[in-house]
């Protein structure tokens, strides 16, 4: 209690009523400012990726995760430098892409691997075992500081549970045998683990590398993988089964359905 006799409200060291996860605000600071272009070294490639991101947007800030993703591919995480060369190019202040780069995940504001691994432990994965696969990935990186393994919430590709986006690939369904192959295929900066990529499944896209011809297709022997990748054993490209079970409409709604139908079958006669 306070000497008025009001209840004392509890805070944290930076004055706030919440612990927060940023670092306070430095008020002793001056204000932002945007740096200048002409003392501010911007790789050309960089300029030019983030001078065409701002391109597609009347408002120029909207072209930030674009830019800050360019920047974090150029530098490998946003470092002070790298945001400060896409604030020059943008012209907006540091401050305003920091609060972009630090409330989005995909975003790294620390030094980390060049190589993101992101294992999905959400629901359908963790029920097919991504639990184990996280485990079995981060004990095969373990002493690589260039693999970021990290597990990860719902990446949408929920049908080839159990999965993993590398370097933005997804690829699944992975077993725990996968996870070596993974850390070996990128130290070695090949294709990672190409016959569970997505963007090579037949079944997806029944051409895939036949212009280009840099994709040998999975080995068409093997059933297993052949099944992994939507084919059937002879190579073939199979659809997979869809729900099989009809889709439920309430007895009423299925009656004026019909009569509509027929309504307009009449309508369609008369005229
Ligand atoms: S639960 Fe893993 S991709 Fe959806």
């Amino acid at each position: 209690m306070s000497a008025t006799g009001r209840r004392e409200v509890p805070r944290f060291g930076h004055g706030s009523r919440v612990p927060g996860w940023d670092e306070a605000v430095d008020l002793t600071k001056g204000p932002a400012t945007i740096p200048d272009p002409a003392t501010t070294p911007v790789p050309p490639g960089l300029r030019e990726r983030i001078a065409q991101a701002m391109l597609k947007y009347p408002d120029r800030r909207s072209a930030a995760i674009p830019a800050l993703h360019a920047a974090q591919e150029e530098h490998g995480w946003c470092s002070p430098e790298a945001i400060d060369q896409v604030a020059a190019v943008m012209q907006l202040t540091p401050a305003y892409l920091t609060s972009v780069a630090t409330f989005y995940d995909m975003f790294k504001t620390l030094p980390m691997g060049r190589h993101d691994v992101y294992v999905c432990t959400n629901i359908s994965c963790s029920l097919r075992g991504a639990d184990e696969v996280f485990d079995a990935m981060r004990e095969a990186a373990e002493d690589d500081a260039d693999i970021n393994v990290r597990s990860f919430e719902c990446l949408g590709a929920c049908d080839i549970a159990p999965m993993a986006s590398v370097d933005g690939e997804y690829i699944g369904p992975l077993s725990t045998e996968d996870a070596p192959q993974i850390v070996e295929d990128l130290r070695a900066g090949r294709t990672v683990l190409e016959h569970k990529q997505l963007r090579y499944r037949r079944c997806a896209d029944p051409g895939v590398g036949e212009e280009t011809g840099d994709f040998s297709p999975p080995d068409r022997g093997s059933t297993e993988m052949a099944d992994t990748a939507g084919l059937g054993p002879e190579g073939d490209n199979v659809d997979r089964p869809g729900p099989t079970a009809a889709i439920e409409v309430p007895a009423e709604e299925a009656e004026e359905e019909s009569s509509e139908g027929e309504s307009s079958e009449d309508e369609k006669g008369d005229s």
